[in-house]
Parts: structure tokens; sequence; C-alpha cells
């Protein structure tokens, strides 16, 4: 069931060199100094991806109560801001990642929390090592099947071409265990604000020489490919509110007065959007991302 997931009726194969986008993560995007630009929005402000990260990792620990016992497996863990809160809170943590360097920058902001944690716990609760992180491409993950409670999979899809995300799915639902649950955020290809065009210049699903590469996937053929293979999938929430405001605001120049405002209106429309996860149309519409649970069968 799960080796047959395709995306659309013929994905083709864009061209797609690894390398090129371990160099561009793993290189390029970590000059830009902040950790939530090098790994959320590189053109947004900090306000913008504070309340992003807000929303997401909100909504991820809401659903997933993070504990003791769990093993959890974060693909494209970046630079672990997702792994290392997840560690803390006690869950056993694995990380991959294509960019070694970011393998690297997990690793050690994971090992200060666990490493703090561990110290306090006695002898007989559970492996002395309680998080890893693995140099590995999504689409060919380097463990025995149904190896995790669950999966996450934050900031990936749009970054990949479609046979990749296609790749991906599969290996997501493989390591995952029986009931297990994958999280998996993606940017909303039917919302109009996105489908304007003027947002990010280039998402174009093809990759620059420099080895970025953006694209909108197809949220719609995603879900129902995987309910095809036998997933339950649900909507978590969308981010309409956010949404709405990072598109009016996009690229305005703001004083100082106006930027604390801003920055207060954002972090209420990631608390707004927070207590009204379903949306329904506005969210279809309007919303940036969706945040799915899918649970293996
Ligand atoms: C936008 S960042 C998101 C990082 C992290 N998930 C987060 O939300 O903080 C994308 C990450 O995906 C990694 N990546 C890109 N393609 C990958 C692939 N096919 N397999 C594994 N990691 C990949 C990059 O190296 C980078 O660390």
């Amino acid at each position: 069931m799960i080796a047959t997931i395709r995306l659309g009726r013929r994905p083709r194969r864009a061209r797609y060199d690894r390398g090129a986008a371990e160099r561009y993560w793993g290189e390029e995007r970590p000059r830009l100094g902040d950790e939530l630009r090098i790994v959320l929005s590189a053109g947004e402000p900090p306000w913008v991806n504070a309340a992003y990260h807000t929303w997401e990792t909100t909504l991820l620990e809401r659903h997933l109560r993070p504990r003791r016992g769990q093993c959890i497996l974060d693909v494209a863990c970046g630079l672990g801001r997702i792994a290392a809160p997840l560690a803390r809170a006690g869950a056993t943590v694995v990380g991959v990642d294509n960019a070694l360097a970011m393998v690297h920058a997990a690793a050690a902001k994971t090992a200060c929390v666990t490493g703090s944690k561990r110290r306090r716990l006695p002898r007989d609760t559970g492996p002395a090592v309680r998080s890893a992180f693995v140099h590995a491409f999504s689409s060919s993950l380097p463990f025995v099947d149904a190896s995790f409670h669950a999966v996450i999979c934050l900031g990936l899809f749009e970054h990949i071409p479609p046979w990749l995300q296609a790749h991906t799915l599969r290996e997501m639902l493989r390591v995952a265990r029986r009931g297990g649950a994958i999280y998996l955020m993606l940017l909303n290809n039917r919302s109009l604000l996105m489908q304007a065009g003027y947002d990010n210049r280039h998402r174009r699903a093809r990759q620059l020489p420099n080895g970025y590469y953006c694209g909108l996937p197809d949220r719609d053929a995603i879900v129902a490919t995987l309910r095809r293979s036998g997933a339950r999938v649900t909507a978590l929430g969308s981010n309409a509110h956010y949404a709405i405001l990072r598109h009016a605001l996009r690229d305005r120049s703001l004083g100082p007065a106006e930027t604390r405002r801003a920055a207060r209106a954002f972090a209420d429309a990631a608390m707004r959007d927070l207590s009204e996860p379903g949306q329904g149309q506005f969210g279809e519409i309007y919303a940036d991302h969706f945040f799915y649970h899918i649970v293996r069968r």
C-alpha cells in the first residue's frame, strides 16, 4: 500500500541536486545569523517569524503532548528548533537533515537541553542518550520499519519537488508505527494570497543555481494520496489571521511605534489562529499553512 504513493498523475522528475541543496541550507542560509530567519522565512522581520513559531509549536505540542517513553523522528530537523524542546519535555528525539551543518547545530542545541535534564534523572529512567542526529535524506530514512511513535516534518515539502515529496511520504509512513502519527506542515497552494505570486518571487518550483528550491506543494493531492494509502488525515489548524496580516504588511517600512503595534498584532493573530483551529473557507482562501495529523493504520 505504502509503496504505491505518487502525487498527481505522472509527476515529472524536476531536476534536483541534493549537494547544491545541502550547500544552500548548510552554508548560505546560516549567514543570515538569526535562527528563525535561517529555518523559517528569510525575508520577514523577527516578529513575523516569532508569531509563526508560536503558532506552529503550540499546535504541535498541544496535540503531540511530548513525554518520556515517546520516540519521535524530526525529518529535516534544521537547527533543532522543534527537536530541542521535545527532548527537554522528556521524549526520545531523532533528527535527520540533508545538511551536515544543520545536523551538528541541532545536536549541539539539543545536547544542551538533554544534558542538563539528564543530570536530574534517576539512574533507572530510560536510556542514557535521549536524542540523536543523523545526516540523511528524507527519501531514504536510515531506520527499520515502524521505529517511531511520531514523525514530524515541518518546512520541508515546499523545498523539494513533487516526486521527492512522494518518496518522503512513503518513507515517513514506513518508519511510523501502526497507529503512530505524522505531523506534516504544508503551504496552502489554494490560498488566493499565495497564488497572487508577489510573496516569494523564487517560489517557482525549480532549483536555483545556489541550490534553493521553493514551490507550492499540491495540498489536496497529498491528502488524497495519503487517504488512498489507508492513512487517516485531519487538519489540526490553519493560520488565516496571521497570513492576512503578513501579506498586507509585506515590504512596508514601519516606524518604531508602528513596528511595536505590528509585533503585537502578529502575536494576537497567532493566538487567534490557535483559538480557531477549524477555519473552514476562511482558512482555505487566506491561510498560508495547513498543519496535518496523519495516522498510519
Ligand atoms: C526550512 S528548514 C526547516 C527546518 C526545521 N524543520 C524547522 O522547521 O525548524 C528546511 C530544512 O530541510 C533540510 N532539507 C532540505 N531537503 C531535505 C531532504 N530532502 N531531506 C532532509 N532534509 C532536507 C534543510 O537542510 C533544512 O535544514
